[in-house]
């Protein structure tokens, strides 16, 4: 006997993942719920050769459903988790709203998969933040065989990771520049079409922002707290796939030969690293894929121990629906009762 997974925010970018990956790797579901607003009550999704009829989140019982993939925003998630998880459903969150507190588990499966065993306090575990799904899968096996002491990282993001309003807003934004008749932003802050944002999240006090601020914090949690980190979040015109421009100071001697083996043989990593035009990998090259990928892996001369790497894969796979589904895995793996 099989799961009956639900996905909340199933007509999202994300839930759209969700439903494609849980076909794509054969979950093992009995059935599997399209969950979003009321608004899209009877709308269709594809899951695999079938079509679902989308139902409303808040007329669900979620009495007899094993797992729940929530990808509905963080107010949905805040009011809707809790009672999801009283009702016995184990709810795997993609929203920021459960990532920091110490009863929610806050996994990355070939990081700390370990962790997960902590949902049981509320039957809540979370996804990370997109950008910092990708940086741990490439920095974890760095980190054990040379010890990390702090990160300096860029990010270049994708307009899909602030959801379908982003993607329409670059796509109507390019088209109208083309034609001649230029467009005022709605969605983000300034002009996306052709220009870069070092904006993602609101403001902090201490002048960094939000997004910036859980790549601290999340890092910290799933990989080692005593690492040291600082970011710049940087949305890109660029539909799908963040990348990351990483400098890494270590504890110990690390080649940059060195760290292309270890990162070779480390789960979820596919090295392409070669040194000449197009030996890298760039963001519409790993749109689809499963993997972090880490390019231009060189030697940083200016410190002790320092290394520099280029990072990119798919915000909306392992950033979010990808990493989703794996802890699913996991958690029916080792942890639910359920014989699948
Ligand atoms: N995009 C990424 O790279 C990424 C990465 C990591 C985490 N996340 C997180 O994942 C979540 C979803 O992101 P997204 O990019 O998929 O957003 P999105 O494309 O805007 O989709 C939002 C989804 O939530 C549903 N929803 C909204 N209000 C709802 C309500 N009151 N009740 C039930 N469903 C509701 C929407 O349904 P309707 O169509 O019916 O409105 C839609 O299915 C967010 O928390 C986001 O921060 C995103």
């Amino acid at each position: 006997m099989g799961y009956k997974v639900a996905v909340a925010g199933a007509t999202g970018n994300v839930g759209r993942e969700m439903l494609a990956i849980l076909a794509e790797r054969n979950f093992p579901a009995d059935e599997v719920v399209a969950l979003a607003s009321r608004k899209s009550v009877g709308t269709e999704c594809s899951f695999g050769d079938k079509t679902l009829k989308v139902k409303a989140l808040d007329h669900y019982d979620f009495s007899d459903t094993d797992i729940c993939l929530m990808s509905a925003g963080g107010t949905v998630s805040k009011e809707w988790s809790p009672k999801i998880g009283a009702a016995g459903c184990v709810v795997i969150d993609n929203s920021s709203a459960w990532r920091m507190d110490p009863d929610v588990p806050l996994i990355v499966p070939e990081v700390n998969a370990a962790a997960v065993t902590g949902f049981t306090k509320k039957n809540i575990i979370a996804n990370p933040n997109c950008s910092t799904a990708q940086l741990v899968v490439a920095l974890k096996p760095l980190h054990d065989a040379a010890k990390i002491k702090r990160v300096v990282v860029a990010t270049y993001q994708s307009v899909s990771g602030a959801g379908k309003a982003g993607m329409d807003e670059l796509f109507s934004q390019s088209r109208n520049i083309f034609v001649g008749d230029p467009s005022e932003p709605e969605f983000f802050s300034k002009q996306i079409a052709f220009n870069v944002i070092p904006h993602i999240d609101v403001f902090l006090d201490d002048g960094s922002t939000k997004e910036e601020w859980k790549m601290v914090v999340e890092t910290k949690k799933i990989l080692d707290p005593k690492i040291k980190l600082t970011a710049t979040c940087v949305r890109v015109p660029v539909f799908v796939g963040h990348s990351e421009a990483v400098n890494i100071e270590f504890e110990n001697e690390i080649s940059a030969d060195e760290a292309r083996d270890i990162l070779r043989e480390a789960p979820g990593v596919m090295v392409v690293d070669k040194r000449e035009a197009g030996g890298y990998v760039t963001p519409v090259e790993c749109v689809g894929d499963y993997a972090t990928y880490v390019s231009r892996i060189r030697e940083d001369s200016t410190v002790e121990n320092g290394l520099s790497i280029w990072v990119v894969s798919d915000n909306l796979r392992k950033g979010a629906a990808l990493n989703a589904v794996q802890i699913a895995e996991l958690l029916g793996r080792k942890h639910l009762k359920k014989a699948a």
